[in-house]
């Protein structure tokens, strides 16, 4: 690799032809050795990703990024745990931005879409310590050229099919790296309010009317008004404000 342009992440590396996932690597690490804050685990060939909600992320060999961070956000306290999901997220969108002739964004909670398509997918992993966050295992996964995807995921893109060409991936893990440190210091800074509205400057559906459905099947029209520090989507609608965790409202 060459060297990255940032203080401290990616400054310690482990690399794999293959691996089953990353951030289980990730978190093995962690528990073994505590690397340096910044310490990164990439593959080529990521076999068994895990996403959210234990759902699995695939990935074509080689043509991706899937690599985990190990951050130690202890400066956080565990009710503003989705401060670091709101950075992190913030920092694949202005990342992928760099590539791309218009705007990612995001859809809450942690995913980055363009046109409708899902991007990237996001993954963190926390270990807490009392009342703060001792670790958090970062792991991204970005589409950067993979061109077919397999037709159970509903709405997949990638770098290359948004921008028409092929890119190296190393210029796009170092792109991602620097902005994944910048959000991260904005964060350690304690400079939340700002994290939070320019994550509302890019959050799809924010502030307008849209069609929802909530867990019990039943469809209402609604407008998000915003997010709660502990990550809830606040949505305003004909029965008033609701709150709600991820997987209890599906976008329609
Ligand atoms: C999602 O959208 O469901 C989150 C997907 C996160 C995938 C990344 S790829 C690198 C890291 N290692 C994993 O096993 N998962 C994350």
């Amino acid at each position: 690799m060459d060297t990255v342009n940032t203080l401290f992440l990616g400054k310690v590396v482990q690399y794999f032809e293959e691996l089953p996932s990353t951030n289980v690597r990730a978190l093995e690490w962690l528990q073994a050795e505590r690397p340096p804050e910044g310490a990164l685990v990439i593959t080529d060939h990521q076999t068994a990703g895990r996403g959210q909600m234990n759902n699995s992320w695939e990935t074509q060999a080689g043509a991706n990024l899937t690599f985990s961070v190990l951050l130690y956000p202890h400066f956080l306290p565990l009710q503003q745990q989705f401060a670091l999901n709101q950075a992190v997220t913030l920092a694949v969108r202005d990342a992928a931005e760099v590539f791309l002739p218009r705007s990612p964004q995001i859809k809450w909670p942690n995913d980055v879409y363009i046109g409708g398509k899902k991007l990237a997918g996001i993954l963190i992993q926390n270990q807490l310590r009392g009342l703060v966050l001792d670790a958090s295992v970062v792991g991204i996964g970005l589409n950067v050229n993979q061109t077919e995807f397999s037709p159970h995921l509903p709405n997949p893109t990638s770098l290359r099919l948004e921008c028409g060409r092929p890119l190296e991936l190393e210029p796009v893990l170092h792109t991602l790296l620097s902005h994944l440190e910048t959000r991260y210091l904005q964060l350690k800074a304690g400079r939340q309010d700002e994290l939070l509205l320019d994550y509302y400057s890019h959050l799809y559906r924010f502030q307008e009317e849209g069609l929802y459905r909530d867990r019990q099947g039943r469809l209402f029209r609604g407008r998000i008004t915003g997010v709660s520090p502990q990550g809830k989507l606040l949505v305003a609608t004909a029965e008033g404000e609701r709150a709600f965790a991820n997987k209890e409202i599906e976008f329609v």
